[in-house]
């Protein structure tokens, strides 16, 4: 069975090729016989350019109908693009520079902590990326928390360990309204994740405060122009000014100094993991590519009977003939009728 059809598809093989090569020769004789055959060459570029233009204005109207983009925003509603930084520690093989989150802490700690809360951050992460334990320690005790309820079902204050969270400003989000015209303050421990646009966004936005707003920008009273916030008006006014921390590692205090440190801080805070994750991405990498090294070499291994193998078809000698073309012949005569 399998013999036959191998037989027949050759045959057709061979059938397509001659036919092939008959209609090629009979073409070329009849376009070098008669000149009465081929199309004048100004008409083909006519034709063609006509086929051009009406290619092209097809598209054109598709795209005014349907590929402009809408927005459903002004651009003064979404805000200016935040410029893009080379942050260092936004590359593959870089990890966060532990000064600058020591740094950056300090200015979280000092300046936005009477603002903003860092609810997912306990003090015992600080330890080993940002402090010693003994500093950390030290910090939560600086604050009280509630203890379990005693006996008589009262909860007491006891100072903080480093199990508990760094401590928020506010009560609840009601009396961080209260104190702020209305706007509520958003927690910074995911902010970098929470934003489009990352560390170069809050980077900007710290920094992007002018001195006066432009010509003709209409400001609501009780907020601040910064082109980086969507709308332009933001409750929270400019809090970074040259100087406003002392850095204990005499690190010159400027405005961006600072944005960028708390920036990185902050960056840390929301992605704790990302120096573990860059290392362990390395070995991976390293490892996998050994290991994918080595299956190609055992799978060539493996394949090597199969792929160099070599399968020859006998076909049945017809005994009436012991010619292969007759024989041929024969078979296709025998087989069709
Ligand atoms: C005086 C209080 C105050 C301080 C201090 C403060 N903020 Fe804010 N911040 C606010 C308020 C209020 C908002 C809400 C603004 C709004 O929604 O209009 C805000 C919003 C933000 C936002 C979110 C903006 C957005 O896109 O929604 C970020 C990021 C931010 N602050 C970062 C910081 C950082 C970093 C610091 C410290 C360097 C800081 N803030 C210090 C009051 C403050």
């Amino acid at each position: 069975m399998l013999a036959r059809t191998t037989l027949r598809s050759a045959r057709t093989v061979g059938a397509a090729r001659n036919a092939a090569s008959k209609t090629a020769t009979r073409s070329t004789s009849s376009s070098s016989s008669g000149s009465s055959g081929t199309a004048s060459p100004w008409r083909n570029t006519i034709a063609g350019s006509a086929v051009t233009v009406a290619a092209i204005g097809s598209l054109a109207g598709y795209y005014a109908i349907f590929g402009r983009p809408a927005h459903a925003m002004t651009p003064a509603e979404e805000g200016l693009h935040p410029t893009k930084y080379p942050w260092e520690h936004e590359k593959l093989y870089k990890t966060f520079d532990h000064q600058a989150l020591r740094r950056g802490f300090q200015v979280y700690r000092e300046v936005c902590s009477s603002c903003h809360s860092l609810k997912r951050i306990p003090y015992r992460t600080l330890v080993g990326n940002i402090m010693t334990v003994d500093e950390a320690k030290a910090l939560a005790e600086e604050n009280e928390y509630d203890t379990e309820p005693n006996d008589e079902g009262e909860i007491e204050k006891r100072p903080g360990k480093l199990s508990d969270y760094v401590p928020s400003p506010y009560k609840n989000d009601e009396a961080a309204r209260a104190a702020n015209n209305g706007a509520l303050p958003p927690d910074l421990s995911l902010m970098v994740k929470a934003r489009h646009g990352g560390c170069n966004y809050i980077f900007n936005l710290l920094t992007g405060y002018p001195e006066e707003p432009p010509a003709g920008a209409v400001v609501q009273s009780g907020l601040n122009f910064n082109p980086y916030f969507p709308g332009t008006g933001i409750a929270m006014a400019r809090v970074l000014y040259d100087g406003l921390v002392d850095y204990e590692d005499g690190t010159p205090a400027t405005t961006s100094q600072m944005a960028k440190d708390v920036v990185e801080f902050l960056n840390w805070s929301a992605e704790p993991e990302m120096d573990d994750r860059k290392r362990m991405g390395w070995k991976v990498m390293a490892i996998g590519s050994v290991l994918f090294g080595l299956s190609v070499w055992v799978k060539r291994y493996k394949w090597s009977t199969i792929k160099t193998r070599k399968i020859i078809y006998n076909p049945p000698v017809n005994p009436a003939s012991r010619n292969p073309s007759t024989a041929r012949v024969d078979t296709k005569i025998s087989s069709g009728r």
